[in-house]
Formats: structure tokens, C-alpha cells, sequence
């Protein structure tokens, strides 16, 4: 469309280009378009960088398209809607080569958005390629473009590109030194940002001092990040901190769980009247949840008002690390109450709940719930799913998921392997293990623990060995004490005690109380008491030794009839004071829910009822002629 400037009446042309100033939504931007047209005024411009700002790609890409001969502020506004649509970015590279092929120079605010979607792509050498369009077209000096440079190296991890544009720049300012602070963050080298922040010549903003912070956190080093604190609450640069600095502080709290940090930052932000925003109150929910103190955690929680699915996440989270399941379900089933959609990251934890539970129906309905929203089984959510069919004592479902997930990554196989073992279909498991080598991917110490678990729940004690040998000879892996657990339990148990001491000595780590348990209950199902005893003076010359020790070493006594070492073991266990932890179940009740019961547990309101039916239950077991056969538990403590 051709616009004859001298049709256009000005009058209505600046109430209009005002108006469209300050609008914020489409319906007033249609009637202002519709005004455009309607009296054929040359402010498409406008309209088109409004849109850009919007990011409105596809109506900017129209009104683009109607102008014949776009000036450099139609170019760059089209460059920049591009760039700001993450999906649409290589585009905005596509506009700046056309417009290379127009009369229409380029200018310094075509270049920070150029540069933003090379970033955002990563493509580094496209943007190295404009770089140099840069330096030949005269921006070098250009603040805005030079900034815009670093901030494009630095997200590419390339420094040494970034310090050369800051070192060639006249004028710097703070963004240009935030940038380099940040890009050295990023890059994970702390004693150069930290040298760089001594440097600065400009003062030194809130943003700069929280990178600072954000780097220390992220190691870990909370010693060093309270420095830097405690150092921009004094420093004459007057940065107050801000929100985003508190959410620093309380992700390194909690990704260490320093519970008595997390709480002194939060007696901070009280203190100090900081603004309570949701992504200051979601770290806040999160750092006590990881530190332990879910129920404050919980408070927190039910106090803010209109959460997003963040917050959400951040609690179900929380609850499945601290292992309280049930609650993670309860809070989940609220999830869905309050009309939010989950995400990966919530049903990926609810299936981890469902996997620790046996909770089979939830499980299920979380694997239809994909389904039904067409949301894509990922690699990630497959793994979950394999993990909760299979604990839930479903293998072949677990192999359905696994078959029909195209892309396999190693934890996916890893998890399909461990199932099968954990399933005794040790033959599986290998066969699994074959398929894994021959698509490629790299086996890793994880898939051995599996490959060798599966051998050992399925006696198969020859390729145990072959296992356990490829492993460090053909993969190049070093065997862990998880590795060695299985293997000693697989030898034990076949009876190859030698073999098994043989492997233990030869450790490359120091053997713990689970391989010595393992290696004392094959003695006892090998009536070994000779052995025993030499395992018992290593085990009890120990400062504490645990309590499984003395079980095993008293089940062995008990297999060979040394009564009097059997009292022994009873006496030492007295004198110490060890005591074992109440045995705890689970079942899934049929309307809803999860119900959690320890051993001998009389705490239900019907728990007359259902120990009367438990014992009619054994009754009639007895009756069909099952008679439970005690040899195979572990004896415990009570029947010592
Ligand atoms: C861009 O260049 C123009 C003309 O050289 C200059 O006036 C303006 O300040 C520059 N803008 C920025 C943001 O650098
Ligand atoms: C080895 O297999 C047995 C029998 O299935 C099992 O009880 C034991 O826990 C397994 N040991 C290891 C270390 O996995």
C-alpha cells in the first residue's frame, strides 16, 4: 500500500500515534489500525514497532508485508519481533540478510537484536559473521551494539571474544560491565568476576552484586557468597538488595540444605519489609522444604494466594525428597482441584511418589492424564513411568512404556534394567543390556549395578562374573561398593565363600557393614561359623558397629547351634543400646488415597476390626495348608 503523505490529516494523525503509544491490548490496536486505513495515514511504522514490542509476530509480519519500501525503522522493528519469539528467532537473521540486499543501512539498533538471536540460537558463528559486518559498517564504538556483542559471547561461554569487544569499547557502562561479570558467572570462573567486580569504574548496581552472589551460591560456597552479602549491605555503591538477590541466598541454602542460613535470610527479608513476590515466597517454600522443615514449609505455602504451578511443584518436590509420600499425593490431588495443568515436573515426582507407595491406581491415571492430553512421553516421564509400574509390580507394563518410547536415553535404559532385576528376570535384563550396547549408548556404572543386581536375584552366577569383568575390562568402569554388594551376595549365596572373601580384599574401596551383613548371611545359609568368626572380630573391633551386624553374626551362631554366642550377640546388643527402626507398609485405599501403618500399629480408629480380619485371613491360609516358612526372613531382633 502507497501512502500519499499530503491525503494524511495531521489532526487525527497524533491523537492517534498517542494512543497507540500507551496501548497495551489488541482490541485497541485493531480500532487504531482500522483508523490507519481508513484515512490512509503513514504511521505503519508505528503500528509495526507496537506489535514488535507486543510480540505480536504473525500481525507484524503482515503490516511488514504491506509496506513497499520498508524504512531502517520498519527493518529493525521486524528483526526484533523475530528475535523476541524464541521459536522464531533464526528469522529475525533471515530479515537483516535481506535487508543487507536493500539500499536501507543497517543501524545501531539493528544490531542488539540481531546479536539476542544468535545468543538465543547459539549460533555463534553467524554471529561472529555479523561481528565483522559490525566492524566494516563503523558500530565498534556504539555502546548499545558493543554491549549487545558481550552479552552474545558471554552466553556462549566464549570470554575470550566478550573481553576483547570490552576492551576495544570507548564508553562502558553498567550494563557492559554486569555483562562481563555475569558472562565470567556463567562460565563458572569466580576469581575472574570477582577481579573484574574490583575493577568496576562504574558503581556497581544491585544486578552486578547479586551475579556475584548467584556464582558463589551456585558452587556452593556460602562462606564466600555471605561475604559478598554482608558486604554490598556496607559498600558506598548503595545497591540495596532485591528480591532476585534473596532468591539467590535461598537457593544455595537450600541446594545444601543449610537450614540455619535459609532461616536467618528469611528473618532478613521480614525484617527489612522486603516485598513478598511469588517467586520470593516459591524460594522460600523451597529452601525449607529441602532443608527438613516441611510443615513450615507447608505454612508458607498455604499462605500465598493464587499460586502458580511453580510454587506447586516447589512443594510437591519438597515433599517427595523429605520421603513424606502421602502427602505429595494429597497436595497433587489439591493440584487438580485448582484447575492448574500439571507439568513433567510435577507428574515425574507424583509417579516417584506412586513408585515409593505401590500406589498403582494414581499411577496409572497419571500415565492416561498423558495420554488423554496428548503431552509427549518424553524420555523423562517414561522413565518415571517404567519406575512406578514396575515397583508397583507391573514389569510387563513397565516393558510396554519402555518398548514404545522411541528415543532411549542411558537413564531410561538404567531404569528398564533394574526393573527387570528387581523382577528376577535376570535373562531380560541382559538381553536388555545387549539391545542397550548395540543402539549405542554408553553402558555406565549405574547400568551395572542393575546388570549386576539382576544377576544375583537370578542366580546366574557365571555371567555375574562375566558382567563384573566386562564392566571394568571392557567399559573401563571402577567397580563401587554397590557393585561389590552384589557381587559378594551372588557368590555367598551360590557358596563360593573364597571367591567372595577374595573379591572383598581385593576392594579398591573399604568395605561397609551391607557387604559384611551379605557375606555373614552366606555363612549362615553355609553353616560357615569358622568364617563368621573372623568376620565378627574385624566387624566388632569397630568403633560402632551396626546393628545388622549383630543379627547376621547371631543368625550364623544360630544355624551351627552356638547358643552361647547367640546370647553373646544379645547381651552386646543390650549394652549398646541399638534398637531397629519400626518396620512401616503402605496400602492404597480403593476411594482415594494412601494409608501408612508401622508394625503392630494400633493407632487406626478400626484397628480392632482390621486386626480381627487379618487374623481370620491367617486362619484360613492355615486352613488351605500354607504354613510360613520363617527360614527365608531375616531373623530380628525379637527372636534373638
Ligand atoms: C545510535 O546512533 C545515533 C546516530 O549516530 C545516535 O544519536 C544514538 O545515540 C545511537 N543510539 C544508541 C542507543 O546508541
Ligand atoms: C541378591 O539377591 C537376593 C535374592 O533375590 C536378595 O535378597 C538380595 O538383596 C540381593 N542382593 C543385592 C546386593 O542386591
Amino acid at each position: 500500500m502507497t501512502v500519499e503523505q499530503n491525503k494524511a490529516n495531521p489532526l487525527s494523525m497524533f491523537p492517534l500515534l498517542l494512543l497507540l503509544r500507551t496501548s497495551t491490548n489488541l482490541h485497541q490496536i485493531h480500532q487504531i489500525h482500522a483508523q490507519i486505513i481508513l484515512h490512509n495515514l503513514p504511521i505503519q511504522s508505528h503500528l509495526l514497532s507496537k506489535l514488535a514490542d507486543l510480540r505480536r509476530l504473525d500481525y507484524a509480519q503482515s503490516i511488514f508485508n504491506q509496506i513497499t519500501s520498508p524504512t531502517d525503522h520498519s527493518w529493525n522493528s521486524i528483526i526484533k519481533c523475530h528475535s523476541l519469539c524464541i521459536h522464531s528467532s533464526q528469522n529475525s537473521l533471515l530479515f537483516y540478510t535481506k535487508m543487507l540486499t536493500t539500499h536501507v543501512r543497517p543501524t545501531n539498533l539493528t544490531y542488539p537484536f540481531v546479536f539476542k538471536a544468535c545468543s538465543t540460537r547459539s549460533v555463534i558463528v553467524e554471529g561472529e559473521q555479523v561481528h565483522a559486518h559490525v566492524a566494516k559498517l563503523g558500530f565498534s564504538t556504539d555502546i548499545f551494539v558493543g554491549n549487545s556483542m558481550i552479552d552474545m559471547y558471554c552466553k556462549s561461554a566464549k570470554m575470550g571474544s566478550a573481553l576483547l569487544v570490552f576492551d576495544e569499547m570507548t564508553e562502558r557502562d553498567e550494563v557492559s560491565w554486569n555483562s562481563v561479570v555475569s558472562g565470567h558467572v556463567f562460565v563458572g570462573e569466580m576469581v575472574e568476576a570477582r577481579r573484574v567486580f574490583a575493577e568496576m569504574s562504574v558503581r556497581r548496581n544491585a544486578v552486578c552484586w547479586t551475579a556475584l552472589i548467584n556464582g558463589y551460591g551456585k558452587e556452593g560456597k556460602l562462606v564466600e557468597m555471605m561475604g559478598v552479602f554482608l558486604q554490598m549491605l556496607v559498600s558506598a555503591d548503595d545497591a540495596a538488595p532485591n528480591s532476585a538477590t534473596m532468591v539467590c541466598l535461598l537457593s544455595a541454602c537450600s541446594s545444601v540444605a543449610n537450614l540455619e542460613l535459609g532461616r536467618w535470610v528469611s528473618v532478613f527479608i521480614d525484617v527489612n519489609g522486603m516485598p513478598s513476590n511469588m517467586i520470593m515466597s516459591t524460594a522460600l517454600v523451597d529452601m525449607y522444604s529441602k532443608c527438613g522443615e516441611v510443615e513450615k514449609a507447608r505454612r508458607l505455602f498455604d499462605g500465598i494466594g493464587s499460586k502458580n504451578l511453580v510454587c506447586w511443584n516447589a512443594m510437591i518436590t519438597g515433599y517427595v525428597q523429605q520421603g513424606l509420600l502421602v502427602e505429595a499425593i494429597k497436595l497433587f490431588c489439591l493440584l487438580r482441584d485448582d484447575s492448574l495443568t500439571p507439568n513433567e515436573i510435577t507428574l515425574v515426582n507424583v509417579l516417584s511418589a506412586c513408585a515409593g507407595l505401590g500406589a498403582l491406581e494414581l499411577g496409572r491415571e497419571v500415565h492416561l492424564y498423558l495420554g488423554r492430553n496428548r503431552l509427549d512421553l518424553n524420555v523423562i516421564l517414561a522413565a518415571a513411568l517404567v519406575d512406578m509400574y514396575s515397583k508397583c509390580g507391573r514389569i510387563d507394563d513397565a516393558c510396554l512404556v519402555f518398548v514404545k518410547t522411541r528415543t532411549k536415553d542411558s537413564a531410561l535404559w538404567n531404569v528398564m534394567i533394574q526393573s527387570l532385576a528387581q523382577h528376577s528376570r535376570g535373562k531380560d535384563a541382559l538381553a536388555v543390556l545387549s539391545q542397550m550396547e548395540a543402539s549405542g549408548a554408553k553402558p555406565n556404572d549405574i547400568t551395572f549395578i542393575g546388570v549386576l543386581s539382576a544377576c544375583n536375584h537370578s542366580r546366574l552366577i557365571e555371567e555375574g562374573r562375566i558382567q563384573f569383568s566386562n564392566m571394568v575390562m571392557k567399559h573401563g568402569l571402577s567397580p563401587k561398593i554397590e557393585h561389590y554388594a552384589c557381587m559378594v551376595d551372588l557368590l555367598g549365596r551360590a557358596g563360593y565363600l573364597v571367591e567372595a572373601v577374595e573379591l572383598i580384599r581385593n576392594m579398591a574401596v573399604p568395605p561397609d557393614s551391607i557387604i559384611w551383613c551379605s557375606l555373614l548371611s552366606a555363612c549362615s545359609i553355609h553353616r560357615n561359623a569358622d568364617l563368621a568368626d573372623k568376620i565378627g572380630e574385624l566387624v566388632l573391633s569397630n568403633e560402632d558397629p551396626d546393628l545388622g551386624s549383630f543379627i547376621s553374626l547371631s543368625n550364623v551362631y544360630r544355624s551351627v547351634g552356638r547358643w552361647s554366642d547367640v546370647a553373646r550377640m544379645k547381651q552386646l546388643v543390650m549394652e549398646k543400646g541399638l534398637k531397629k527402626p519400626a518396620g512401616c507398609s503402605w496400602i492404597e485405599l480403593r476411594r482415594g488415597g494412601v494409608h501408612r501403618f508401622f508394625v503392630e500399629d494400633r493407632s487406626h480408629s478400626e484397628s480392632k476390626q482390621i486386626y480381627d480380619i487379618h487374623h481370620s485371613l491367617i486362619n484360613q491360609m492355615k486352613i488351605e495348608g500354607y504354613a510360613p516358612n520363617f527360614d527365608l526372613l531375616p531373623k530380628n531382633i525379637n527372636s534373638m
